[in-house]
């Protein structure tokens, strides 16, 4: 078989990309390893940058989003004692979504068969071949037989851990890595938020996250240490946990449920150069990793495929290859500006092993100077809603 685009993954960055290009008429293909329960039982991204939500419009995808996701005006930065409240409507003009990845990937999911969005699922040994020639292809696995697929273009949305960036040559590469010494023991329940909006707290025990998916269903996370298992942290002891690192106020309101689903994920910040070589592009996860605090993985996933989809439109509607070119450069200025945000909002509201008193007093210096300074909240403010595409 042949198309113009064999995209790898279906999770978000594979499914909007694919939506962008069928909106234009080009031609293409998702292979994706993992069944369609598997890939929406994962409990992932929150917030949703305005980038990402325009996207949607564009593509006429966003009516559930806007029906049933949780504008926001603002979110809350905590020191365990008050919160300091980010206004980031009144500092930037914008808003930002509060919608699960869940639900977007389903939303994504179920209007592919209505747009010609073909889509393979649980296709096993996904590899890729002849990526530096014109005529690259990906083969696989399914049903008992091998399937092969001839592309003009490949596109790696197999987040971190899939073949694609491994198929890029170690010496045509370079690969930028910090791993935090910690990581997020996530908590799904069907209890109301303890707050109407998002509150990330500095506590001398470490991180917590207080954040939402809807009116009745709320998602906790706090920093645990790697060795940690989900064994360690039944429900209690992970409420009264929260309890302690949100502070007083959020205590009082924050009302306890069995956990729906529970998880830990480690922490890391990750950035891979170039995002193409030959007739294979990376986006999303596949490329870079950023460390959930400011959460910007699957927002960036989102602006990766948006120059990506421009830069196949322009090579399938106008013969012009300019676009390919310019698409690594032009999607990594943007992502190691989401990588640095990240990295700093870690940095300020987490405990480090190196965390010695004067690095705390400099975190709680911090923060103080955040709660009295317009110029702080509004550099916090632009870069949460998203920084212009
Ligand atoms: P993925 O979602 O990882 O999708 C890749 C797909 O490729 C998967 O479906 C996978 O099964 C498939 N695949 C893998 N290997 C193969 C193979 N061999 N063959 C075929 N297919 C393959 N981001 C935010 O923007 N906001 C947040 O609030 C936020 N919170 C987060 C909280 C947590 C706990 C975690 C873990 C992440 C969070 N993120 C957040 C990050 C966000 O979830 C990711 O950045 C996003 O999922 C990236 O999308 P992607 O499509 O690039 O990769
Ligand atoms: C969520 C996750 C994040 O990483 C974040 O910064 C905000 C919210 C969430 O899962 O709701």
């Amino acid at each position: 078989t042949k198309v113009q685009v064999a995209i790898i993954g279906a999770g978000p960055a594979g499914l909007l990309l694919g939506h962008l290009l069928r909106a234009e008429g080009i031609e293409a293909l998702v292979i994706e390893r993992a069944s369609p329960d598997y890939v929406l039982g994962r409990i992932r991204a929150g917030v949703l940058e305005r980038t990402t939500t325009d996207l949607l419009d564009r593509l006429g995808l966003s009516d559930r989003m806007n029906a049933e996701g949780l504008p926001h005006d603002g979110f809350n930065l905590a020191d365990g004692e008050r919160l300091i409240r980010i206004d980031i409507a009144a500092l930037t003009g914008k808003q930002v979504m509060v919608y699960g990845q869940t639900e977007l990937t389903r939303d994504l999911m179920d209007a592919a068969p209505g747009r010609g969005l073909e889509i393979v699922y649980e296709a096993a040994d996904v590899a890729l071949h002849d990526i530096e020639s014109d005529r690259p292809s990906v083969t696989f696995q399914k049903d008992g037989s091998v399937h092969r697929i001839e592309a003009d273009f490949i596109c790696g949305c197999d987040g971190f851990h899939g073949p694609s960036r491994q198929a890029i040559p170690a010496s045509a590469g370079q690969a930028f890595e910090k791993v935090y010494p910690f990581g997020w023991l996530g908590i799904l329940a069907d209890v109301p938020p303890c707050n109407h909006e998002l509150i990330y707290a500095n506590h001398e025990n470490g991180f917590a996250l207080a954040s939402m998916r809807s009116k009745t269903r709320s998602r906790y996370y706090i920093q645990v240490p790697l060795t940690d298992q989900v064994e360690d942290w039944p429900d209690d002891r992970l409420w009264d946990e929260l309890a302690v690192r949100l502070g007083p106020d959020a205590a009082a309101s924050m009302t306890r449920g069995p956990a729906i689903e529970k998880s830990i994920a480690p922490l890391r910040s990750f950035v891979f150069e170039p995002m193409r070589h030959g007739r294979l592009m990376l986006a999303g996860d596949a490329a870079h990793i950023v460390p959930p605090t400011g959460a910007k993985g699957l927002n960036l996933a989102a602006s990766d495929v948006a120059y990506l989809s421009e830069a196949l439109i322009r090579y399938f509607q106008q013969s012009d290859s300019d676009g390919i070119a310019a698409y690594g450069p032009r999607a990594l200025a943007r992502v190691w500006k989401a990588e640095r945000f990240s990295w700093q909002l870690t940095t300020l509201m987490h405990r480090f092993p190196d965390t010695d008193p004067f690095a705390r007093r400099m975190q709680m210096a911090e923060l103080d100077y955040i709660a009295s300074s317009t110029a702080a909240q509004t550099t916090i403010a632009e870069n949460y809603v998203g920084l212009p595409l």
